[in-house]
């Protein structure tokens, strides 16, 4: 049984599979409508979602299975005091795989060790978001044609953006990805990140604050939300939540074939003016979100369709 916590848990191999997969399932939806018949997916989300929650029960049910879980931690026990390890159990009695998304760093991972059933990190605190990251891979590869040989901007907040942190992991692997790092100095990519992931492997990265210094040279825009709720201090957030706001103005100084990319919601860092630019592509990204869970349930349920 495998359970996903992070990226790097599939290969290299492997994902090239799933994000195979994911494009067949766009291609031939009919083919997989019944795949998951009979089979349930849990989703446990101790904090807020829209995309992910819902992306993940439109899998279950484009693939022919049934969904039940909860949206809230004060809808289920934890409430109470259960521990996520009980309620891993418990689920496990009820459901064949598990999203489960929490503010703690770990409690998924925490969870995979008490189950009987896959566990499926769906983001944890500011650490890691592996299903967000298979979309922008597969949003990448689909609409750029490969995962190497590109520059990418992750710009806003890099230190608590957890969706930054898993593409970095996940990015390194292919060959002459340069990352250009566009944040406040408070907002910087964390130094076990910095240095111990990228200085370590060499891979070639740049630090700036303007956004419009890092346009021109860029294939890829990757924005982030401020996130209010990962402040300790309401003063810092206020004082940063609008330091980036990407306009029509900056984008004319990108390339013609740039893409922008969000794993949203956003806030106000891109104004809605860009939505109609053709190089906006945070929503088609939403809908790749759905194809590539489709092909992780089937993959972690090892749920073949010829
Ligand atoms: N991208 C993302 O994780 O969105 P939600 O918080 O709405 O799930």
């Amino acid at each position: 049984m495998r359970h996903l916590m992070s990226p790097l848990d599939f290969s290299v191999e492997e994902l090239d599979a799933l994000l195979d997969l994911a494009n067949d399932i766009e291609k031939y939806p009919e083919k997989y409508a019944h795949a998951c018949a009979g089979k349930k997916l849990a989703t446990c989300f101790y904090e807020p979602s829209t995309r992910t929650r819902l992306s993940f029960e439109a899998a279950m049910l484009n693939l022919g299975g049934s969904v039940l879980g909860f949206s809230s931690a004060d809808s289920s026990s934890a409430a109470k005091g259960e521990s996520v390890s009980d309620t891993i159990r418990v689920i496990s009695c009820y459901a064949d795989i598990c999203a489960m998304r929490h503010p703690k760093e770990g409690a998924p991972l925490v969870a995979s060790q008490k189950s009987t059933i896959p566990v499926i990190n769906a983001g944890d605190g500011g650490h890691q978001h592996p299903t967000q990251t298979l979309t922008d891979l597969l949003t990448i590869r689909s609409l750029k044609g490969e995962l190497g040989n590109i520059t990418i901007g992750l710009c806003g907040d890099l230190k608590f953006g957890r969706t930054v942190h898993s593409l970095i992991h996940a990015l390194i692997r292919y060959p002459n990805v340069r990352f250009v790092l566009i944040s406040p100095e408070e907002l910087r990519v964390p130094s076990y990140i910095r240095e111990d992931v990228l200085e370590a492997k060499h891979i070639p990265y740049t630090e700036v604050e303007r956004l419009e210094d890092a346009m021109p040279e860029l294939d890829i825009l990757y924005m982030t939300r401020v996130q209010k709720e990962r402040f300790f201090n309401e003063e810092d957030y206020i004082r940063l939540k609008d330091y980036y706001v990407l306009t029509k103005a900056k984008m004319e100084l990108a390339k013609k074939d740039m893409l922008v990319l969000h794993p949203l919601p956003r806030v106000n860092e891109i104004s809605v003016e860009v939505d109609d630019d053709p190089r906006a592509a945070y929503f088609r990204q939403a809908q790749y979100g759905v194809y590539v869970r489709m092909a992780l349930i089937l993959t972690l349920l090892e749920i073949k369709v010829e």
